[in-house]
């Protein structure tokens, strides 16, 4: 775990400023944005400052703290936080655990402060439980690396460490298509981190696969329900499909505090719609005729049929995953 890692954001209290690395703009310019007040956190959540689910959790706990700090209502941050993105569960699990250190901003600091430690703790046992499962050729979705997470990473923690054991030889990398998550942020990462990889267009995995090209694809949740149901990045279902297809193991990576003990079946997690503009222009140049209609469901959700096992900081959870999930949340 010794590699260069950046991570999205740092606080600084003594200019009450919650500052966020502004990821539409990487991997072409690195600049920080302040952030002030929770109103400001949860415009950047939703505008995609900051992204990944463990990062938005973390934030908009850092957006309560500013709430307290700005003298802004707190009631009313946290209904603004909780309405910037709807589909990964840590936001909602960060706000929760904000609710009770409302009281003051010490409390509201140590519980912030509490939840990104967090982070970096599970993701250093995740990192090592997914590592073990990989081998050869390895393919990932989307960004699920420090800058995701705050922390080491789920599934890209797990690929880099898995490249520090000399147990992986080089790495699939998605463009993750609308919003470029793979090319832009996964390729920085692993650049960073001297992980021999290689970038693809997302309609390229089948054919990889069908050449025996690919041994096993893990990528990280936004939201896993109890049967192990879980949404991620739209084009993951579909790797699970063809990952089932050709007989390679899939594995989902998350923190347990990804799953939402509320829900018992994927079909209930909200999905989110961002703008047909994402779909239409390609970082602000059109590739579509004018006014041609789109749609950008951002998240789809895999069924656990399609998982060969669920990597987490408990270590890895096999079918049947209600059961297993239950122990591992120490519900039963
Ligand atoms: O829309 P994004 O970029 O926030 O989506 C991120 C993902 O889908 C990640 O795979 C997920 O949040 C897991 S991050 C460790």
């Amino acid at each position: 775990m010794g590699v260069e890692r950046v991570l999205p954001f740092r606080f600084d209290e003594a200019e009450a400023t919650f500052w966020l690395l502004d990821q539409r703009k990487l991997p072409f310019e690195e600049v920080w944005v302040p952030v002030k007040t929770a109103r400001e956190a949860a415009e950047a959540i939703r505008a995609m400052v900051v992204r990944g689910a463990p990062a938005i959790g973390v934030t908009a706990a850092y957006g309560m703290v500013l709430a307290h700090l700005a003298g802004e209502a707190l009631a009313e941050a946290d209904a603004r936080l909780r309405e910037s993105r709807p589909t990964a569960v840590n936001l909602f699990y960060a706000l929760d655990r904000m609710r009770p250190a409302w009281g003051s901003l010490e409390q509201a600091l140590e519980t912030a402060r509490a939840i990104w430690r967090e982070v970096e703790e599970t993701e250093r046992a995740i990192s090592r439980n997914g590592a073990a499962l990989l081998r050869g050729q390895v393919l990932t979705h989307c960004n699920t690396g420090p800058l995701a997470t705050g922390g080491y990473g789920t599934a890209l923690g797990a690929i880099i460490e898995a490249w520090r054991q000399g147990r992986i030889t080089h790495v699939w990398v998605d463009e993750t298509r609308p919003y470029l998550q793979g090319a832009r942020l996964t390729a920085w990462e692993l650049q960073k981190a001297g992980v021999p990889a290689t970038l693809i267009t997302d309609n390229t995995a089948a054919y990889l696969m069908q050449q025996g090209e690919v041994d096993a694809v893990i990528v990280g949740t936004d939201r896993m329900a109890m049967n192990g149901d879980f949404a991620n990045k739209i084009g993951t279902y579909g790797l699970a499909v063809l990952a089932r297809h050709h007989g390679i193991p899939f594995y989902p990576a998350l923190p347990l505090s990804s799953v939402d003990p509320a829900l018992k079946t994927g079909a209930d997690i909200p999905i989110e719609e961002r703008s047909p503009e994402e779909v239409t222009t390609v970082r602000g140049v059109p590739i579509a005729p004018e006014g041609f209609p789109a749609r950008h469901p951002a998240f789809d959700v895999t069924p656990h049929a399609l998982i060969t096992g669920i990597v987490t900081e408990k270590g890895v959870l096999y079918p049947p995953f209600d059961e297993a999930l239950g122990r591992a949340l120490g519900l039963d």
